[in-house]
């Protein structure tokens, strides 16, 4: 069964976060200090977080991406993740990672029925990874994607955030990975989420980044499929992997946006950035799985035509990710 929104986008993709909790802090994602977690009595267990996934496969949806958070942080992940997989209907299960658990957990997941992965990787410096992510261990990270390739995983896709006099040094570097590599890595547009007055100097552009790597490789466009999130795709010439662009400041996807979201305390989004959610938690505790149904066509009916975040960057509410799960 297709489902469409009220601008005629076809939405086939939950993002679901598992958890709020995780054991890095990016500089871009969660304040240094003093974020409140999700009381636990709010977080959705297991049990609940399957109807919810039922709910949304029944309506229509066929890719769901567990996010977190830091989804590999929260106990007993491997089991749930194996009764997702074997919703009936679901065509695509898959997961975004920081990788730091990943040199122990990469096969569990690739046998619970995991597609595939996404990993950010910000940096292969070493102080520079450290002072991103406040303390993590880039050592752990490609680590972890080794294990990743090791357990299986015919797609990995690496995620970085680009950042002005922090890490775009490095683009080129990261380019070069997919030479030899299969790995999609993705360039992604820094988005101020958590309100930075400074974010203009920090941010660069997809277009200004695809100036750049031209300048140094060839890059041919990939079409993408039907399932395909907001990356746009390129390829060096013979590479064996991709080079991909994420543009969430300059907007370019929210056109072909195919996705909705729902946080570790049940509430549904349709849009990253949106003030509008719905409460599943009342549909939810109640045992009734017609209401929840009914709940996320809401949220897909309500879903906005498009955001305005690189306008209302004062006036936006903070909006830590690892609440929203990215
Ligand atoms: P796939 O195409 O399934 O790989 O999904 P994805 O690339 O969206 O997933 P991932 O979790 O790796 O997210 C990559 C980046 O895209 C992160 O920075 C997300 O915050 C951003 N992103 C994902 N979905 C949206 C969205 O709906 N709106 C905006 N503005 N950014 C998004
Ligand atoms: N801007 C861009 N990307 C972000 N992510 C988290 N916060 C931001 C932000 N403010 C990315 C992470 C991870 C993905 C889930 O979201 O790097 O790869
Ligand atoms: Fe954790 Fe991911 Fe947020 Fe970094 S971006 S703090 S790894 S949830």
């Amino acid at each position: 069964m297709a489902l469409y929104d009220s601008f005629g986008r076809s939405i086939n993709y939950l993002r679901l976060s598992v958890t709020d909790r995780c054991n890095l802090r990016c500089m871009y994602c969660m304040p240094a200090a003093g974020m409140p977690s999700i009381q636990h009595s709010d977080v959705l267990s297991y049990e609940e977080l399957l109807r919810v996934a039922e709910a949304a496969v029944a309506i229509g949806v066929e890719k769901i991406r567990v996010t977190g958070g830091e989804p590999l942080v929260r106990k007993g992940i491997i089991p749930f993740l194996e009764r997702l997989a074997v919703i009936p209907g679901l065509k695509r299960l898959v997961l975004t990672t920081n990788g730091i658990l990943l040199p122990e957990m990469a096969a569990e997941l690739r046998c619970a029925g995991v597609e595939s992965l996404n990993i950010s990787l910000d940096s292969f410096r070493p102080d520079t990874f450290s002072s991103i992510t406040r303390g993590g261990d880039v050592q752990q990270v490609l680590k972890g994607i080794i294990a990743a390739e090791k357990a299986g995983f015919k797609l990995i896709k690496i995620n970085v955030v680009v950042m002005r006099g922090v890490n775009d040094d490095e683009v080129a570097e990261f380019a070069a990975l997919t030479i030899d590599k299969p790995y999609r890595v993705r360039f992604i547009e820094y988005m101020p989420t958590l309100r930075d007055d400074k974010w203009k100097q920090r941010t660069m552009a997809g277009e200004e980044l695809l100036e750049l790597l031209s300048r140094r490789f060839t890059l041919r466009p990939v079409k993408k499929e039907n399932m395909d999130g907001p990356a746009s795709y390129y390829q060096i010439d013979g590479a064996a992997g991709m080079i991909g662009v994420i543009t969430p400041v300059s907007c370019h996807f929210c056109g072909e946006c195919n996705r909705i979201r729902v946080t570790s305390s049940g509430v549904a989004k349709g849009c990253l950035f949106s003030t509008e959610s719905r409460d599943l938690k009342p549909a939810i505790r109640t045992g009734d799985d017609q209401a929840i149904r009914d709940a996320l066509r809401f949220v897909v009916n309500d879903k906005p035509e498009h955001h305005d975040i690189a306008k209302q960057v004062r006036h936006h509410p903070v909006l830590p990710m690892s609440q929203v799960g990215g």
